[in-house]
């Protein structure tokens, strides 16, 4: 096995001794440990502690802030630091590595839940995603202070699991992924359409971690809200008719991962130009549009897998969902109750059943990246037991 190298930041926060547990596991784990401490997060454990428990000493390297790693992971994060890391600025060896670092990162917040919500910790937090930053947590629960609320680091446990996925080598080398994102708008007339809400972050998630598992990733893009990864092919697929199209035309894909929602139907006719306003009702005749998963299924090659999603509500919702795998032919259905608002349609965490001809596996509440995970590795377990390669 060869000893992946993690550079570890640890910030100014009373979790900060936490993540002497976080070193521990890693080091456990086999892993070469990099602690990267502020002085603020030394007022709290001194760094001399990390670099024991990751038996290191002290770097004398003249250039700290440029080794070389597989994956950066902060843990806890402070407002402070998550603020810079936005903005990036470099004024400590954790800002100025995080510029220098090429690869994935993943980072643990943990602050008072005020200073959580408050706008521009929030807008912070979206910059960092729209760069493919990963978050975990922050948790609700109890806090340092006595307060409770958002705000809480996850444990160290579940950072370090999330680390092991992170740090795996990359297992869809050779592989080609299509990943449909979004949600599609059909046209009214020249400014209206029908559309949903859907935000792309799932598929963008799917995407995401398709690629860093090296398979080379085409994106269809359905009017997204969120940043496209970087080093995937991103085709612009604004209608259900184009999602249709583009979609077809990669259907010898190894593996197609149909995220987005695409309309069941489009009006009939759409106007030209926009439709003046008057007095009189509109009436909109709505026709079907291509089934896509279905058609997709017909041409299937041998060996690819095909992954549908069903958004419905409830657990009359599952029932269809299970029926439509069968119905449709696809490998794989993905489930998404989006009859509640903490979950699925533009949120960022979701939870789902993946539904198989063998069974059923429940991936409770996380975050989409570590849903998108999720879902790949079954993926990849049919792909794996269908031609003998990679998992299986
Ligand atoms: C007792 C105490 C606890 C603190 N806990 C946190 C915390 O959990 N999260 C946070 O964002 N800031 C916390 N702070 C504030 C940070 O320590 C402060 O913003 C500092 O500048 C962070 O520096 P750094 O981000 O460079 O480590 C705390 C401050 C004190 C005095």
């Amino acid at each position: 096995m060869t000893v992946a190298r993690v550079l570890l930041g640890v910030t100014g926060g009373i979790a900060a001794y936490k993540a002497c547990e976080l070193v521990r596991l890693l080091v456990r784990a086999g892993h070469e440990v990099v602690p990267l401490v502020t002085p603020g997060a030394d007022r709290f454990v001194r760094a001399e502690t990390f670099h024991a428990l990751a038996r290191r000493s002290p770097s004398d390297d003249p250039y700290p802030h440029l080794e070389r790693a597989d994956l950066l992971v902060v843990a806890p994060l402070t407002a402070n630091t998550l603020a810079k890391l936005a903005h990036g600025l470099a004024d400590s060896v954790l800002t100025e590595a995080a510029l220098a670092h090429r690869g994935p990162i993943l980072v643990a917040p943990a602050m008072n839940s005020r200073m959580w919500s408050h706008p521009a910790t929030q807008a912070n937090v979206a910059v960092l995603r729209e760069r493919g930053v990963e978050l975990i947590g922050p948790e609700e629960g109890e806090l340092a202070e006595g307060e409770s609320g958002v705000g809480r680091m996850a444990e160290p446990e579940t950072i370090a699991a999330r680390c092991e996925e992170l740090l795996r080598p990359p297992s869809l080398i050779g592989r080609r992924v299509v990943v449909t994102a979004g949600g599609t708008r059909e046209p009214l007339d020249s400014v209206r359409y029908l559309g949903n809400r859907s935000s792309g972050r799932m598929g963008v998630a799917l995407a995401r971690e398709a690629r860093r598992r090296g398979a080379e990733v085409t994106l269809l893009a359905s009017n997204l809200t969120v940043a496209s990864p970087s080093e995937v092919e991103v085709v612009q697929a604004p209608t259900a008719e184009d999602v249709a199209r583009e979609a077809l035309a990669r259907s010898d894909a190894d593996l197609v991962l149909m995220a987005a929602a695409v309309a069941d139907y489009r009006p009939a006719e759409a106007h030209a130009g926009k439709r003046p306003k008057d007095d009189a009702p509109w009436e909109v005749r709505l026709e079907p549009t291509t089934d896509v998963l279905t058609e997709l299924a017909a041409r299937r090659r041998n060996g690819s897998v095909l992954v549908g999603f069903a958004a419905d509500e409830g657990e009359r919702g599952l029932e269809r969902a299970r029926e439509k795998r069968n119905r449709k032919g696809a490998d794989l259905i993905v489930y998404n109750d989006v009859g509640r608002t903490d979950i699925g349609f533009d949120a960022v965490e979701n939870e789902v059943v993946v539904i198989s001809a063998e069974g059923e596996r429940r991936i409770p509440k996380t975050s989409k990246e570590r849903v998108a995970a999720a879902i790949l590795d079954e993926a990849e377990t049919l792909l794996g037991g269908r031609d003998g390669r990679g998992r299986g």
